[in-house]
């Protein structure tokens, strides 16, 4: 525990006194405390010291006894709409905003100009984010660096990555000055995951072979925060991913006992304001060889009617949001846009659309909705994420800032003028979908959410040993951040 705590600190550049780390190590969980000393500490620490870890202990105590005060207080205090705040989400006007989204803003033609374009809008948004890192002061470009014998510090796109059979990795990397070859050591901080395109800072030495050694690689990752700050009434949001109408493996009477909650069920599901599904919302035509053997809905348009018709058992003051994935009627390049308007007008006109991905504000609370195509690219090319665990595929996002970093794998990425794909913003909540995986965790104090399914095995999914977790419905209360998933 003493050598994970150590590399947690590591990895966060800071050191820790052996005060300070015997009294991290004697609570109950020591990596849970260390995340949340790390937190809340205002100003990041080179040397975490004793006062530190007390000082930090304070807040959290305050933090829970404000915390109980202001639940009493909510008991007796009527809410903006004249109720107690037992959460009804009908008396709440619905508050969404789409703060980033391709709809409409498309500028691809795919021609090779446009992939220079895209490549650079990456390296040096992602660029400026990495050398913004307190470890990186003083970086100098590729060119320069090659000339160093002493430690350097540079900024760089990574080419390609190949393991060597001691246990390290060789990995090509430019930037816009020159190219060069990182031999990235077994136990370099941050070394592991490194894939292809992504951006990243290099600390290291010059070694033999015109080699660059590193023992450090930098990311742009996200902040440390203070906890979910949240919204001022007590509305949540549903996540209900992959729906895949269409498929004679939707399960119908899960949907059925899912609406019959959604109308008649408890504190809960009244409190449900939001229903956001993260892609594939119909099985599609043509998305895979002989899909049409497992379709039940052979036509697209009628996929989608199906759709409404299954929709129309919302409560009216649920606002439902749809976002497209790899099985919808649109363009399968991310970023995908909304779906088309021969598609929406199928829906009743209060039903929302956006693309894939997409930023927006629930109540003011930001959610980054992404459908998880590059998932499988992820889990393609690191050997420790699986899709048993999609939310470790996720944190790798955040760490990389960009949702699909590799280009060429079994995400189609279009070359917009920027590279709509990169995270600019720290969302509160992070959703995706497409593994047909449930899970609900939190990554320096963003919530990650992966939204299930309602399909049940597919053939693929057997033939590759896939067993998803269908039928959940992750449910994240806007007001406290706190994290359910209910089952049917
Ligand atoms: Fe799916
Ligand atoms: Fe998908």
């Amino acid at each position: 525990m003493r050598d994970r705590l150590l590399t947690f600190f590591t990895e966060k550049g800071t050191l820790v006194e052996p005060e300070a780390m015997d009294r991290i190590l004697s609570v109950e969980d020591p990596i849970e405390f260390a995340e949340s000393i790390y937190s809340n500490l205002e100003a990041k620490p080179l040397v975490l010291t004793m006062e530190d870890v007390m000082k930090v202990e304070s807040v959290i105590r305050e933090v829970t006894e404000e915390h109980k005060v202001e639940k009493e207080v909510e008991e007796i205090r009527p809410s903006k709409g004249g109720k107690k705040t037992s959460a009804n989400a009908k008396d709440f006007n619905s508050e969404v905003k789409i703060k980033k989204d391709i709809t409409g803003n498309s500028t691809c033609e795919g021609t090779i100009k446009d992939f220079q374009k895209y490549f650079k809008h990456r390296f040096r948004t992602l660029g400026t984010m990495v050398k913004r890192r307190r470890e990186m002061g003083g970086c100098i470009n590729i060119a320069r660096a090659r000339k160093k014998t002493t430690e350097m510090r540079f900024v760089c796109i990574v080419n390609s990555v190949r393991d060597t059979k001691s246990g390290h990795q060789i990995v090509e990397v430019e930037d816009e000055s020159d190219v060069a070859s990182v031999l990235v050591l077994e136990n370099a901080i941050g070394g592991e995951n490194i894939v292809p395109d992504e951006v990243i800072g290099v600390i290291g030495k010059s070694g033999r072979n015109d080699l660059i050694i590193a023992d450090r690689i930098i990311r742009p990752d996200i902040p440390s925060r203070r906890a979910f700050e949240g919204c001022e009434d007590p509305v949540s949001v549903a996540f209900v991913s992959d729906t895949h109408v269409g498929s004679n493996t939707f399960m119908q009477e899960k949907w059925e006992k899912f609406m019959a909650w959604m109308n008649n069920g408890d504190e809960i599901s009244s409190s449900i304001k939001y229903i956001v599904i993260p892609g594939d919302v119909v099985d599609g035509i043509g998305i895979y060889p002989r899909q049409d053997e497992e379709l039940s809905i052979h036509n697209i348009y009628e996929q989608y009617e199906e759709l409404v018709r299954l929709l129309e058992d919302v409560p009216d003051h649920v606002q439902i949001i749809i976002c497209p994935g790899n099985h919808d009627a649109v363009r399968p390049a991310e970023p995908q846009p909304a779906l088309p308007n021969n598609i929406r007008k199928l829906f009743p006109s209060e039903v929302m659309f956006a693309g894939n991905p997409c930023t927006m504000t629930l109540h003011d609370v930001e959610v980054l909705v992404y459908h998880g195509r590059s998932i499988d690219d992820f889990i393609g090319s690191v050997p420790s994420l699986t899709y048993e665990n999609p939310l470790e595929s996720m944190r790798e996002m955040l760490k990389k800032r960009h949702v699909a970093p590799t280009y060429g794998g079994k995400t189609p990425i279009a070359p917009e003028n920027e590279d709509h794909l990169v995270i600019d913003t720290v969302p509160d909540i992070f959703v995706t979908g497409h593994v047909h995986w449930v899970g609900v965790d939190e990554y320096n104090g963003v919530k990650l959410v992966n939204a299930s399914a309602w399909q049940s095995q597919t053939s693929y999914q057997k033939m590759r040993n896939i067993d998803p977790i269908p039928a959940m419905v992750p449910i994240i209360d806007l007001q406290t951040g706190r994290a359910r998933i209910k089952e049917f």
